[in-house]
């Protein structure tokens, strides 16, 4: 773990410790971001650090350090964990000072993160999802990645009771936006790649590096297109393909869908 606090890594599971009167324990003043470790290389690092600093903006947190010694210490923290296979997941916080609910009283923000270990190899048989009745984040909060993410447990809780890998949210327009911790993505039988708008949930980075890819599988003829659109429950369901996004997974297959199977 790196902290801030301590201005340092500390290697002993013991100290990675953050202060109960930090503002990101009892305010959830705090912003976060996950970047996957894969095969020893951080994994669109930099696409991952705008949106934390974007993130950051709207949290109203000024970063204690410059964009690129935030940089320089993930990068530290990561070859020091020795970690090949896992997720990079940082902070950034008000900080300590009081219990009060301004930040005003806190002498500087706080940075913290950590390496954690993961393998991404399991989803590879493909998960069962729900429709969340967990009412979704009104579009400042879903596409701001604050530590707000009651939301996003409950959702995943009632995957959970209900045998599901995960929930799916579906807008007030009934269109169809991410699931708790991951975005979405369809082929149709039309064999377009489509995926959902970005102004009500988090623009996913994973997501969009699976936008720039994608056209290579448009030249070998696996698909006809790819675009972004609204898209209905009823839509969505018929898709002949669909697929969880994300740091987490990176890619999970999604094969049934309420008790329904998607496609083949
Ligand atoms: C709510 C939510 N949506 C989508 C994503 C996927 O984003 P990314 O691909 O950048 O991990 C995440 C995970 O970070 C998330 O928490």
């Amino acid at each position: 773990m790196y902290s801030s606090i301590f201005g340092g890594i500390v290697l002993d599971p013991i100290m990675m410790m953050i202060p109960i009167d930090d503002h990101m324990v009892h305010r959830g003043h705090g912003v976060f971001d996950t970047a996957i470790i894969f095969d020893g290389f951080l994994y669109g690092l930099d696409a991952h650090l705008d949106r934390f600093l974007r993130s950051a903006s709207v949290a109203k947190i000024s970063p204690p350090f410059p964009l690129s010694t935030l940089r320089s210490i993930l990068i530290q923290l990561t070859a020091k964990s020795k970690c090949k296979n896992g997720t990079l997941r940082y902070w950034l916080s008000a900080g300590p000072g009081n219990f009060s609910l301004s930040s005003s009283g806190c002498p500087t923000t706080a940075f913290y993160a950590i390496v954690i270990k993961h393998d991404f190899s399991l989803w590879k048989e493909g998960v069962k999802v729900i429709t969340s009745s967990i009412p979704m984040k009104t579009p400042l909060f879903a596409t701001t990645k604050s530590v707000n993410y009651l939301p996003n447990v409950l959702a995943q809780l009632e995957a959970e009771e209900k045998k599901a890998f995960a929930s799916i949210w579906v807008d007030d327009e009934g269109y169809i936006a991410e699931g708790p911790n991951m975005n979405v993505a369809f082929v149709n039988h039309e064999r377009e790649l489509v995926i959902p708008k970005f102004d009500k949930i988090l623009a996913g980075c994973t997501e969009n590096r699976l936008v720039e890819l994608a056209p290579k599988l448009i030249d070998k003829g696996h698909l006809k297109a790819v675009r972004t659109a609204d898209t209905s429950i009823e839509e969505a369901k018929a898709a002949a393909e669909m697929m969880f996004v994300g740091s987490s997974l990176p890619i999970a297959p999604i094969i049934m869908w309420d008790g329904k199977p998607i496609g083949n």
